[in-house]
């Protein structure tokens, strides 16, 4: 995957998302949970392409911004029965105020699983608790259609 990608809608945001997701589900295994960082300004694409990661992941529901919960956890329809059940866990950080209060969701054991895979919009606002080697996604406003996506590998 390319470093940086514009994506001039929606529907192609949420298309980016997807293929992420094959690529995250095709990489080795790791020792801890994968974490995904997703940065950039309100309105500049960070659910929708969590709801193409999420089609990706094989999961039905739809995903809609947690804001309101804080996290949300779903199941990853891998399709192989003999794996261990994997979860993709969504956490918004806009409403909270010290990373404390992630680490009150059982931050450190959702880490402690290498099957998880955490995606956590305002990263930023926790980045004292990321694990040194997270994903950074920085998506910009480009106009109203475009938004500009930069990934980063941290570590
Ligand atoms: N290229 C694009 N990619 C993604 N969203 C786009 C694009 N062009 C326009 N949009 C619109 O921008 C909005 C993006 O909203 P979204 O909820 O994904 O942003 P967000 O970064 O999660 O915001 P918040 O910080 O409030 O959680 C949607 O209304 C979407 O239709
Ligand atoms: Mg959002």
């Amino acid at each position: 995957m390319k470093k940086e990608v514009n994506s001039p809608s929606p529907v192609k945001t949420e298309e980016i998302g997807e293929k992420f997701a094959g690529a995250i589900l095709k990489a080795r295994a790791w020792r801890r949970a994968k974490v995904i960082s997703l940065e950039g300004e309100l309105g500049s694409g960070k659910t929708t392409f969590l709801k193409g990661v999420a089609k990706g992941l094989g999961i039905k529901e739809m995903i809609k911004s947690p804001t309101f919960v804080i996290m949300k956890k779903y199941k990853i329809g891998t399709g192989r029965r003999q794996q261990a059940t994997r979860y993709f866990y969504h956490i918004d950080c806009y409403r909270i105020e010290r990373p404390k209060e992630i680490l009150g969701l059982g931050w450190e054991e959702m880490l402690e699983r290498p099957q998880n895979i955490i995606a956590v919009e305002w990263g930023e606002k926790i980045r004292k608790i990321l694990p040194r080697d997270y994903l950074k996604i920085v998506f910009k406003f480009i106009n109203k259609n475009t938004r500009k996506l930069s990934f980063k590998i941290h570590g």
